[in-house]
Parts: structure tokens; C-alpha cells; sequence
């Protein structure tokens, strides 16, 4: 079991596959992109399953949700999906990923045993988008999720993040587009992750102007608090329902006090938290031949060291020394 000193059992288990991305999103990253991880020092697709399961049979994890940078970009995604969907006990499998790609490989995917994806889109208008991402790849966007749902990846999620000036205006339209297409629409605040540190508290488009904006349009009552579990998403029913809309206040609502996840990087290291200063190298100790036992036990003492929060709130918050395409999302 994966225990924190404050009494959270960490279940959920987010995988880095890569730290590229073939999309340039202004909060993530520079336009010119970021100094990949050299491949030596990304896991093989053995040890990402090794890990996995060290994870599942030993640990506890119960779901695993394959991340980036963009995870389609890792060649062997399938049949890294299909070794873990074959573990005892089998865990659920997610993918977070900006869909491109995914007109190909939806069914493939779904027939190697993913459960679910998730899909970031921001924007409806195909040059707000170019300018979010500095990529003319909207079309490809729309297409993948499409797929996605074709293929039974379903409920199929879109993750939007809205920015000042940008496309703060469009919750209404994502949300009546979304609601036409049965993709589940979440809001996510944006955070300081971004690896030029360009974020700022003051001017972004916060957990309550995203329900007033949505307001103007729908009606929207909450979901039972009870439901919300350890979802960070708090969720409100549309007009009624049974449709739903999701908003991530990370920053101004954080859920670290219900936080169940543990991160594993690209190159093998374990974070306890998006925002953790620390990492433990687990790499290392895959290469030096350590035994499973071994490797669940450097694992666990990660866990144990996990921080009540993010710290966000915190004067002397720092952002961490990795941005989010290298932590995964
Ligand atoms: N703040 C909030 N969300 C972000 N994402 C990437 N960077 C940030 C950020 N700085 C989103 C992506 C994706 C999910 C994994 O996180 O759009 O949907
Ligand atoms: Fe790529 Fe996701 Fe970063 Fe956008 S937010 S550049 S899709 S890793």
C-alpha cells in the first residue's frame, strides 16, 4: 500500500511515456519546444511495465492512466497497454492525450485494453486554437475524439483549460458542443506549470468565472458532494442532467487533503505530487538489478514523505524544476 504520513492511500497511478509533445500549448511550453529527455534515460517499455506492475501486484494501484508529453508519440504504447491490462488484478487504464493521432490508433488501443481517454481541447475556433498550441491541427483534434468514442473509449473526456483573452469566452460553446457530441467536458484551472514560468495568479480565468460564464446558458445544480470522491473534478449536472460538466479548481480549490495519486516520470522517477521538489529514483534501481521488493520499498518510503498540498497558496511557493510535459499530466 502506498501511505502518506497524513493518512491518504495512493491507488491512482499516472505514467509519464514521454516528455515530447507534437503540439506546443503556450501554458505548457515554449514555442521552440524543450530539451528532451535523452533516450537512454527514458524507461524501456519493460521496465514501464515492470513498474506497473510492482505497482499493481504489490502496491496497490488500481488504476493507470498513461500520460506525456503526448503518450501517442511512444511507439510502443498498444503493447505497453496490453502487458498491463493483462496484470492480476487488472487495473483500469486511462490515456491523457491531445488526440492527435488518435483516428489511428483508437481501436487498436481499445482492443489491447484501454478503458477510457481523455482529450484536451480548448477551443472550438480552429484559429484560437493555432494560436493556443501554435499547431494548425484542430481538424486532427475533432477526429481523434471521434474516434475515440467509435471506439467504445467511453465516457470520453475533454479537458479545456481556458486562458485571459484567449478563449475565456467560449465555456458556453465548449460546453453545448460537448453535450451535442456526449463527450464529458471538464474545466481545468490553469497552473503554474508552464516551463517558461509565464503563469500568473492575478488575470486567470478562475473555477468561479467558468460557473458564471456557464450559468448565463445552463442550469447547473451539484452533483452530491459524496460522489466526488477523490475526483479533483467537482461536477455539476446540466439542465437537469443526466449530463454533467466538470471544473478542476486546482488552484483556487485545491484537493489534496483526497489526493490518491502517485507519478512515475519518463525516465523513472517517482513524484509524490505535480507540485513535489522531490523525486525518487526508481530507474536506478531497476538498472542496478534490484528486486521487486526492493524497488516497491523505495517506492513506498516516496510515498510516505508526500506533502499535505501543493503549496500553491504558500508565499514561498516555488514551481517545480520540471514542467508539466515532463512530469505528466
Ligand atoms: N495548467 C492546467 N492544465 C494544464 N494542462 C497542461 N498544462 C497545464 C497547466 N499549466 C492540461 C492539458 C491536459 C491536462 C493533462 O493538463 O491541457 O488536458
Ligand atoms: Fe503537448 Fe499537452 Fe503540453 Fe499541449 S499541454 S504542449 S498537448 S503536453
Amino acid at each position: 500500500m502506498l501511505l502518506d504520513t497524513y493518512g491518504r492511500v495512493a491507488t491512482d497511478l499516472r505514467v509519464s511515456l514521454t516528455d515530447r509533445c507534437n503540439l506546443r500549448c503556450t501554458y505548457c511550453m515554449p514555442a521552440e519546444g524543450l530539451n528532451w529527455l535523452p533516450k537512454p534515460e527514458l524507461l524501456t517499455d519493460d521496465e514501464i511495465v515492470r513498474l506497473v506492475s510492482i505497482a499493481v501486484t504489490e502496491l496497490g494501484v488500481t488504476e493507470v492512466r498513461f500520460t506525456g508529453g503526448e503518450p501517442l508519440l511512444r511507439p510502443g504504447l498498444v503493447a505497453i497497454v496490453e502487458r498491463c491490462a493483462a496484470l492480476t488484478p487488472r487495473p483500469q487504464i486511462s490515456l491523457t492525450t491531445n488526440g492527435i493521432g488518435l483516428g489511428r490508433t483508437a481501436t487498436a488501443l481499445r482492443e489491447a485494453g484501454l478503458d477510457r481517454v481523455n482529450v484536451s481541447l480548448d477551443t472550438l475556433r480552429p484559429d484560437v486554437f493555432q494560436t493556443m498550441t501554435r499547431r494548425k491541427r484542430h481538424q486532427d483534434v475533432l477526429d481523434g475524439l471521434a474516434a475515440a468514442r467509435a471506439a467504445g473509449l467511453v465516457p470520453v473526456k475533454v479537458n479545456a483549460v481556458l486562458m485571459p483573452g484567449l478563449n475565456d469566452d467560449e465555456a458556453p460553446d465548449l460546453l453545448a458542443w460537448a453535450l451535442e457530441n456526449r463527450y464529458e467536458l471538464r474545466f481545468i484551472e490553469q497552473m503554474p506549470l508552464d516551463a517558461q514560468h509565464g503563469w500568473k495568479r492575478e488575470g486567470m480565468v478562475t473555477a468561479g468565472d467558468i460557473l458564471a460564464s456557464l450559468r448565463t446558458r445552463f442550469a447547473l445544480t451539484p452533483e452530491n458532494e459524496d460522489e466526488r470522491g477523490s475526483a479533483p473534478a467537482e461536477r455539476w449536472l446540466v439542465d437537469g442532467g443526466p449530463a454533467r460538466v466538470g471544473v478542476i479548481a486546482s488552484v483556487t480549490r485545491p484537493f489534496c487533503r483526497a489526493c490518491d495519486r502517485t507519478r512515475l516520470t519518463a525516465d523513472g522517477q517517482v513524484r509524490t505530487c505535480l507540485f513535489a521538489r522531490e523525486e525518487t529514483d526508481l530507474r536506478a534501481a531497476l538498472r542496478s538489478g534490484a528486486p521487486d521488493a526492493e524497488v516497491a520499498e523505495r517506492w513506498r518510503r516516496a510515498m510516505w514523505g508526500k506533502k499535505a498540498g501543493s503549496g500553491l497558496d504558500d508565499p514561498s511557493f516555488l514551481q517545480p524544476q520540471r514542467p508539466m510535459s515532463a512530469i505528466g499530466g
